[in-house]
């Protein structure tokens, strides 16, 4: 595990950004494992702004978002779908057909989990992925106890984990597995905030356990952590 440490959270995004252009200059078709919540806002901010400077091409990308609330419609604004639209895909040019988010609306989930495994396997597999992390140390929708071999699949979320806004309505998820990203070639985890100094340290020092998804990266061959000082605060 490579793991460095910025001083503010603007400067994790920008590095965030860097990364992933470098790798898309490097391998134009890259399949990406995209992430949601409010670590990476800033990073797609970003990441447009190098679309719109003429700086990167995204037209030969293929994405995979980690995960999607269920049942949720894409309409719905806190859908991870209205997210990536929001914040990423309606401003840059990655063809629609090579955005894949899992269906939060399918009435036939296990098929749609099965056909995300094949079609991420179909492109070849996730060249670099890009996890934020859960204060109990989830990794997409991987909530402690999730399986090491897990794959993509239907999942039930802690109270805690649900946005604020769904709790109570949602309590569900479709979510990549710990398998599924751990056969990712290259993984970047960003964190910021006292919020995440804890699950950050179990990361990286804690033993490699289900209780803390997130500790199976230290098994993964190509991790690099990118946080701001608050996350890194106890890790020394
Ligand atoms: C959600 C997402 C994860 C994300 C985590 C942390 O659970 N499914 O992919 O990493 O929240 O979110 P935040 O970055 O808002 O702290």
């Amino acid at each position: 595990m490579k793991v460095k440490v910025f001083n503010n959270y603007q400067s994790i995004c920008s590095k965030a950004a860097m990364l992933i252009s470098k790798q898309i200059i490097k391998k134009p078709d890259s399949a990406l494992g995209l992430p949601t919540g409010s670590t990476p806002i800033t990073m797609y901010e970003k990441l447009v702004s190098f679309y719109e400077e003429g700086l990167l091409d995204y037209s030969e990308i293929t994405t995979f978002n980690l995960d999607e609330y269920y049942p949720i419609s894409p309409d719905n604004p806190d859908s991870f779908f209205r997210y990536m639209h929001k914040r990423f895909f309606d401003h840059v040019n990655v063809p629609e057909e090579r955005v894949h988010i899992l269906d939060g609306s399918t009435n036939k989930p296990k098929e749609e989990c099965k056909e995300y495994e094949e079609l991420i396997d179909k492109y070849g597999g996730l060249d670099l992925t890009i996890l934020g992390i859960g204060e109990n140390g989830h990794i997409a929708y991987n909530e402690p106890n999730s399986a090491p071999g897990s794959q993509t699949r239907l999942v039930e979320l802690e109270e805690a984990t649900v946005n604020s806004k769904l709790s109570g309505e949602i309590n569900q998820a479709l979510t990549m597995g710990i398998r599924t990203i751990m056969q990712s070639n290259q993984i970047l985890l960003l964190a910021s905030g006292k919020r995440k100094a804890e699950p950050i340290t179990k990361t990286i020092k804690g033993p490699v356990t289900t209780d803390h998804p997130a500790s199976f990266l230290q098994l993964h061959p190509s991790v690099t952590l990118y946080l701001d000082t608050d996350a890194a605060a106890k890790l020394n």
